[in-house]
């Protein structure tokens, strides 16, 4: 299977919006094919909504995005897709008909994976050229801010093919969910297809309105089902015994039973009802204000988590590592006779201030990253914090010499000026690379500390003596004329 560039997507409503706008931001190159052509505009729409709170999900440094373009040629975006990802409607005639005729278009090696809800992958693939390829990928709304996909195969799926998908979803930051047996409503919507429907019930017997059972949710169950699923949970709620004193003492009452399952009718007293019940409930905010107020959460929810490492948190967390690996990757090597280039990145939208520039905490990040590129050479990455040892920054002088604009690509020098058991001292520039201007410069004090003790500690080896040999080097150069300088006002 194929490395991904250029995903394709088939059917560009809600759901291919979505896949559009997580695999933009984290570089891949989008083909959006849909049989209406005004959904270029809605395409581009969803992509350009989504991007303010995708752009606040992580701070760690990003490929360029991917470039989008849009066809109502399914066929010219199978041949050119690295990977399809079917977003069509939930038909299984038209989505088999579709994925038959793309899959004569495709590439053998290229995976097609469908988002269907609830179908098969053995009645999808039923009429496809190389059947082997086809999986569910199962996304959740919004697909550019939930990392969850459940990836089934059918009966003529290959385990490459699982893996392939799985990588490529976890490359764009999701969390890769495989099901064992394929059923209808696949994992997830089977469960939430139970709870739906004793929500139907309750609506309908007069039980509760729709704003008071998700009340019944929101301040209880949902908190903890957003790091532990109800498994976890019930192990907790029996106590020191855990789930087996949970069995013997709530199993009984499974017998008698509360829930209903079987689906009432849906009646238009019903519908009245679950309608106005949430109108009620949205008091006057339109389906865009409500949007905005989900996405910002679920991004504040999944910075939460990361710091206990936990769900959501923990798949965002592995993101970032593997997102500060590739930037340091990507860097070049050390030149002899110059600084270090050790970050390139473009100025995004979000860091501008209100004069229309970058705005100052950016200059740290960015100057941070370079320094993360560096000590990422030298040994210093997650598994190394996590043993119990981090170079920390004491002190930074920054100063602004010329102006950086939106979308300007900026890139970053460093010298190591001096080094001892326990410090180093960097300077670093930041050039616009469109005319190479020095458009400001900033100079670091750095500490290597034992984290778990509290205090500065001499470094390891391999980090004290590839600094030793970076200043050894970086001495030959000139010394920056500002390196030591300090604030003042001169007269006259
Ligand atoms: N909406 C959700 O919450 C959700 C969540 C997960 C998965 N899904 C699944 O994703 C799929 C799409 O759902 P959606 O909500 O985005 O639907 P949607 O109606 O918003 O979008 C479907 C798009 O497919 C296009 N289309 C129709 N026929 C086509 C064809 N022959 N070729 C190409 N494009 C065609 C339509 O023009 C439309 O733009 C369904 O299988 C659904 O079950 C939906």
């Amino acid at each position: 299977m194929r490395q991904v560039k250029t995903l394709g997507l088939l059917g560009t409503g809600v759901i291919g919006g979505g896949w559009a706008a997580r695999a933009l931001h984290f570089g891949i190159d989008v083909i959006a094919a849909d049989v209406k052509p005004e959904m270029e505009a809605w395409i581009r729409g969803a992509v350009a909504n989504a991007e303010p709170a995708l752009a606040r999900l992580t701070s760690a440094p990003l490929p360029p995005k991917g470039k989008l373009s849009f066809t109502t040629d399914l066929n010219a975006m199978a041949a050119q897709a690295d990977f399809i990802q079917e977003n069509i409607p939930e038909q299984l005639p038209l989505k088999q008909r579709v994925l038959a005729e793309v899959s004569r278009h495709a590439a053998a090696d290229v995976v097609i994976a469908s988002s269907t809800s609830g179908l098969m992958p053995s009645d999808l693939q039923k009429d496809m050229v190389a059947p082997e390829r086809l999986i569910v990928g199962h996304p959740f709304n919004p697909v550019y801010l939930l990392p969850l996909v459940e990836l089934v195969g059918g009966a003529r799926t290959s385990p490459e093919a699982i893996e392939a998908a799985k990588r490529f979803y976890t490359y764009i930051g999701m969390h890769g969910l495989k099901v064992r047996k394929e059923i209808p409503g696949h994992l997830t919507d089977r469960l939430q297809e139970a709870l739906w429907r004793e929500i139907l019930h309750m609506v309908n017997d007069g039980v509760a309105t729709t704003g008071e059972l998700d009340e019944s949710i929101v301040y209880g169950p949902g908190l903890r089902w957003a790091a532990m699923g109800t498994n976890q949970i019930y192990h907790l709620a029996g106590g020191e015994p855990g789930m087996r004193h949970m069995l013997h003492q709530f199993g009984p009452c499974l017998k008698w039973p509360w829930t209903k399952l079987e689906a009432p009718e849906l009646t238009e007293e019903l519908i009245d009802r679950m309608v106005e019940g949430t109108a009620e409930q949205a008091a006057g905010r339109s389906i865009r204000e409500l949007e905005r107020l989900r996405d910002d959460y679920l991004v504040a929810i999944q910075q939460v988590l990361r710091q206990f490492d936990i769900g959501a948190g923990r798949t965002l967390k592995a993101l970032e590592a593997r997102l500060y690996n590739d930037a340091a990757a990507k860097a070049p090597a050390a030149a002899p006779g110059a600084p270090l280039r050790l970050a390139e990145t473009v100025v995004r939208p979000e860091w501008i201030d209100y004069n229309g520039h970058l705005t100052d905490a950016r200059y740290f990040q960015i100057f941070g990253d370079a320094v993360d590129v560096l000590l990422r050479r030298l040994g210093v990455d997650e598994a190394y914090r996590a043993a119990g040892h981090s170079p920390f920054t004491a002190e930074t002088h920054v100063r602004y010499l010329a102006e950086v604009g939106q979308n300007e690509t900026v890139y970053v020098t460093t010298q190591v000026l001096d080094v001892d058991a326990k410090r180093f001292r960097l300077f670093h520039g930041l050039h616009r690379s469109r005319d190479g201007v020095l458009a400001a410069t900033a100079e670091q004090l750095w500490l290597h500390v034992d984290t778990k003790a509290g205090r500065t500690a001499p470094m390891p080896a391999r980090l004290h003596e590839g600094l030793a040999a970076l200043a050894a080097e970086h001495a030959k150069l000139p010394r920056p004329a500002d390196a030591g300088r300090g604030i003042s006002m001169q007269k006259g």
